[in-house]
C-alpha cells in the first residue's frame, strides 16, 4: 500500500507552565492500551477514523462548555475540540521505512488564543503526555497523502453536518471536508440505503423475515428506499417466500453497489460498543466515585430540604456537592421535578419556586474526569410520605429490588426490565389504577435499565450481561394530572434510579449511599444539615 507522511512531527519537551492537576486522571497507558483493543477487532487493511466533538455555540460569542466526544477521550485522552484520530489494522510504512500505526492530528499551539480561551496540548503535549509517538497539527491533515481507496475497510461514523466553519483554518469543519474528500465521500452518499443493502447482502436465506422488518424500518426513516429497486426487489421476493431467483438478483445487485465503496459506517461502533461496555479497573474508580458522590449528594439534599425550598435551590446543593469533590460537570442536565412536573421524564426547567407538601423527584449524576452517575430519588419534600405517596412509592421500590436481583452474569439485557414491569402492573392492578397488565405502560413509560460509563446512556450490545458492566435499575410510576384515575393519585411522580455493578459476585449497589426505602428517607430528612443556619441578604 502507498503512504506518504512527508512530514514528522520533531519530539520537543513541553513547555507549559506548570498547573497543579489532580492526579487521578485515566493514564495514557489506559487511552494507549484501549487502542491496542480496538485494533484487535478490526478487520484487516482496514483504516479506523474519530473526530473530536465540535464546539457549540451558545450565544453571540459565548460557547458552550466544550465536551470531548466519548470515543475520542477513551481513546485518547485528548480533550480539546478540532482533532482527528486514524487508527491502522496494521503498521504503515512512510517511503523512508518508518512505521506506524495511528495518526493524530491536533489543535496548534497559539500564544493569543491560549490566553483567551485556555491552554492547547498542542503537537508536543499530546507526545508528552498522552502516549503517541507522534502527532500533528491539524493545518497538517490536509496535505496528508494516504491512499484511502487501498483499504478494504473505512471505519467512520457518518457525518453530522452540524457543525460550523471558523476563521481558522484548521477547524472540524475544515478537517471533516478534506476528510470527505480524501475518501471520495458522494455528497448524496445515503447512508441508511447502503446499510439496507448491506444486510441484504449479508442475510442468509433463514433470516430473511427479520430483515424484512428491520427494512420496513429503515423504509419509514427514508421512504425513497421504498422505491429503491434492489430493495423492492428483495422485498417482493422474501415476501412470497421461495422466489430465490428473484432474490439472487437482488444480492447480486447489491454486491456491485456495495463494491463501489470501502466505507463502513456500522463497524466503528460495534467496536466501541463492545469494548465501552465493561469496564476496566481504572473506570471503574472514576464511576464508582461518580456514583458515591452523586449519592452523597442526595442524601445532603435530604438533610436540607424543607417546604420552602425551589428546585433551583435543590438543583444547586446537588451541584455543590459533587463540585466539593472535584467533579467537572453534571453527566447530563439535572432533573428536579416537584409534584406533577416529576411525570414529564426529562424536566429540566427547574423552576418552581416552592415545593410544598409534594413529591421532588430529582435525577441527578455527577461526571467525574469523563464518567458519569445517574442516581434518581423521590422523597416528600416535608419529610413524611403521604399514604398515596407512600403507596406508590413502595410498589416502584419492590419493582426495583425485583430489577436489581435480576441484574447478573448471564441475564439477558432485558432481565431487570421484565420483572421490575410486572411487579410495577401488579402494583397499579392492586391500587385499581389499571385493570390489566398492559395498561400498565400509560404510567411506566420508559425502559428500566441502560449501561453507565463515559455517556449517562452508554454504549453496549445490549446482549447477556457480562461482570465489570455498569448499569442502572431505575422503575417509575408517573400519574399525570387529569390522568384517568381517581384525582387522590394525580401529580404523583416517582422514579427510583441506582447504579449497579453486574460482578461474578452478584448485583453490587454503587449508589447505596443515598437512602432509598420509605423508612430510610424519612430518617434522613429528620437529620440536621449545615445549610439549616445558611443565610443569604433578602433582596429588595
Ligand atoms: N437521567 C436520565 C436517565 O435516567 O436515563
Ligand atoms: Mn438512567
Ligand atoms: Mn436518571
Amino acid at each position: 500500500m502507498k503512504v506518504f507522511l512527508f512530514f514528522l512531527a520533531p519530539l520537543f519537551t513541553l513547555v507549559m507552565s506548570a498547573q497543579q492537576l489532580p492526579t487521578d486522571y485515566l493514564t495514557s497507558d489506559f487511552h494507549k492500551g484501549r487502542r491496542d483493543a480496538f485494533r484487535a477487532e478490526m478487520p484487516a487493511n482496514a483504516v479506523a477514523v474519530l473526530f473530536s466533538n465540535p464546539v457549540r455555540n451558545r450565544a453571540n460569542d459565548v460557547d458552550y462548555i466544550y465536551h470531548q466526544d466519548p470515543n475520542f477521550h477513551y481513546l485518547t485522552g485528548y480533550n480539546e475540540p478540532h482533532a482527528i484520530l486514524l487508527l491502522f489494522s496494521s503498521p504503515q510504512t512512510t517511503p523512508d521505512g518508518t512505521t506506524y500505526k495511528e495518526l493524530i492530528f491536533v489543535q496548534e499551539r497559539n500564544a493569543l488564543a491560549e490566553q483567551w480561551n485556555g491552554r492547547r496540548l498542542g503537537v508536543e503535549g499530546t507526545i508528552a503526555t498522552l502516549g503517541f509517538e507522534s502527532a500533528f497539527n491539524g493545518s497538517e491533515f490536509a496535505a496528508l497523502d494516504i491512499d484511502f481507496k487501498s483499504f478494504d475497510k473505512l471505519l467512520f461514523y457518518n457525518f453530522k453536518n452540524d457543525y460550523r466553519d471558523t476563521r481558522d483554518g484548521a477547524d472540524l469543519f475544515d478537517l471533516v471536508k478534506s476528510f470527505k474528500n480524501k475518501i471520495g465521500f458522494p455528497s448524496n452518499y445515503n447512508a441508511t440505503r447502503q446499510q439496507a443493502y448491506t444486510l441484504i447482502q449479508s442475510t442468509p436465506v433463514e433470516q430473511t423475515d427479520k430483515v424484512v422488518k428491520l427494512l420496513d424500518r429503515y423504509a419509514r426513516m427514508d421512504p425513497s428506499l421504498s422505491e429503491d429497486p434492489y430493495i423492492k426487489d428483495f422485498m417482493a421476493a422474501a415476501r412470497v417466500g421461495d422466489n430465490q431467483k428473484i432474490l439472487d438478483r437482488a444480492k447480486t445487485a447489491v454486491n456491485i453497489a456495495l463494491s463501489q465503496y470501502n466505507f463502513d459506517l456500522e463497524g466503528l461502533d460495534r467496536i466501541m460498543s463492545g469494548l465501552r461496555e465493561t469496564k476496566l479497573p481504572e473506570e471503574m474508580a472514576l464511576l464508582k466515585k461518580a456514583i458515591e458522590i452523586s449519592a452523597i449528594g442526595q442524601l445532603e439534599v435530604m438533610k436540607a430540604m424543607h417546604p420552602g425550598m425551589s428546585e433551583t435551590e435543590v438543583q444547586g446543593v446537588h451541584e455543590y456537592v459533587y463540585k466539593k469533590y472535584g467533579a467537572e460537570y453534571e453527566g447530563y442536565p439535572s432533573i428536579v421535578g416537584g409534584g406533577n412536573n416529576g411525570c414529564i421524564l426529562h424536566y429540566i426547567e427547574n423552576n418552581k419556586p416552592q415545593l410544598g407538601a409534594e413529591l421532588v423527584l430529582m435525577d441527578l449524576g455527577a461526571e467525574y474526569h469523563g464518567y458519569t452517575a445517574d442516581v434518581t430519588r423521590t422523597i416528600p419534600a416535608n419529610g413524611v410520605f403521604s399514604p398515596e405517596q407512600k403507596a406508590i412509592y413502595e410498589i416502584v421500590y419492590n419493582a426495583q429490588e425485583a430489577g436489581i436481583a435480576a441484574s447478573i452474569v448471564g441475564a439477558p439485557f432485558s432481565a431487570p426490565g421484565a420483572v421490575a414491569s410486572k411487579v410495577v402492573a401488579e402494583g397499579l392492578i392492586s391500587l385499581g389504577l389499571i385493570k390489566e397488565a398492559s395498561e400498565a405502560r400509560k404510567y411506566f413509560p420508559h425502559g428500566t435499565s441502560h449501561y453507565l460509563g463515559l455517556d449517562v446512556h452508554d454504549k453496549g450490545t445490549n446482549g447477556p450481561f457480562k461482570s465489570n458492566t455498569v448499569i442502572t435499575v431505575e422503575p417509575g410510576i408517573y400519574i399525570p394530572e387529569g390522568s384517568d384515575c381517581d384525582p387522590k393519585w394525580w401529580g404523583i411522580a416517582v422514579r427510583i434510579e441506582d447504579d449497579i455493578l453486574i460482578s461474578d459476585q452478584g448485583p453490587v449497589l454503587l449508589s447505596h449511599m443515598a437512602p432509598r426505602s420509605v423508612e430510610a428517607i424519612e430518617a434522613a430528612m429528620k437529620l440536621p444539615s449545615p445549610l439549616d443556619s445558611f443565610s443569604l441578604p433578602t433582596l429588595d
